[in-house]
């Protein structure tokens, strides 16, 4: 199955993903990276495993429209099926979400509905929350909605700060994504 990753940040899912992808152990290909970030190092990730990069800039497009009728061009090039969300922090709009209905997943580090947005490990330790977690699910309209596919939860220990919860956190994302996206290739989920 051909897919796309879209990330705005580090891109440490990309890399685990592609990786993966590569090695045959996930029965995907990631033909393409959309990034909305100028210097987001994700970029230099797909680089160096010979991902093509779509990059653009939102604010040279005067609506949301505008430029995802230009990722929808090149996702349609690239025969991409699957869209996956891994750190792009940026709502999708009505031409990718009818494009791809049901076909778009995210992750999100907190167990939604708790701590939609950014900064969901800091939200949760604001909170005094004991447990917190990973969510993988369906992208519709809504900031970190839609339909959930997979959800694993992390004790918060007593005085974790929020890098070594990040920590955590990351690994289980490493793990739970590729896991999620190779049922729904084999057609499980
Ligand atoms: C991940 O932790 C992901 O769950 C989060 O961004 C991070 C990206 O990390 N996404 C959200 O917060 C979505 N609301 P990465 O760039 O290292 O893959």
């Amino acid at each position: 199955m051909n897919i796309a990753v879209f990330a705005s940040g580090s891109g440490s899912n990309f890399d685990v993903i592609a990786r993966q992808a590569q090695e045959g152990i996930l029965d995907v290909k990631v033909k393409l990276l959309v990034c909305d970030k100028e210097h987001a190092p994700v970029q230099q990730k797909a680089q160096a495993l010979g991902v093509p990069v779509f990059r653009f800039v939102p604010s040279n497009y005067e609506h949301k429209e505008d430029f995802e009728k230009d990722i929808l061009h090149v996702l349609h090039e690239a025969d991409v099926e699957l869209l996956v969300l891994a750190g792009y922090m940026r709502l999708i709009g009505p031409t990718l979400l009818q494009a791809y209905e049901g076909k778009i997943l995210n992750i999100h580090p907190s167990l939604l509905p708790a701590f939609p947005g950014k900064d969901a490990i800091e939200q949760a330790l604001q909170a005094n929350v004991k447990v917190t977690g990973v969510t993988i699910h369906l992208v519709d309209e809504g900031m970190d909605t839609g339909p959930i596919i997979e959800q694993e939860a992390l004790r918060i220990e007593e005085g974790e700060d929020a890098s070594a919860v990040q920590k955590k956190i990351q690994q289980m994302e490493h793990r739970l994504y590729p896991q999620v996206i190779q049922q729904i290739v084999k057609g499980e989920i």
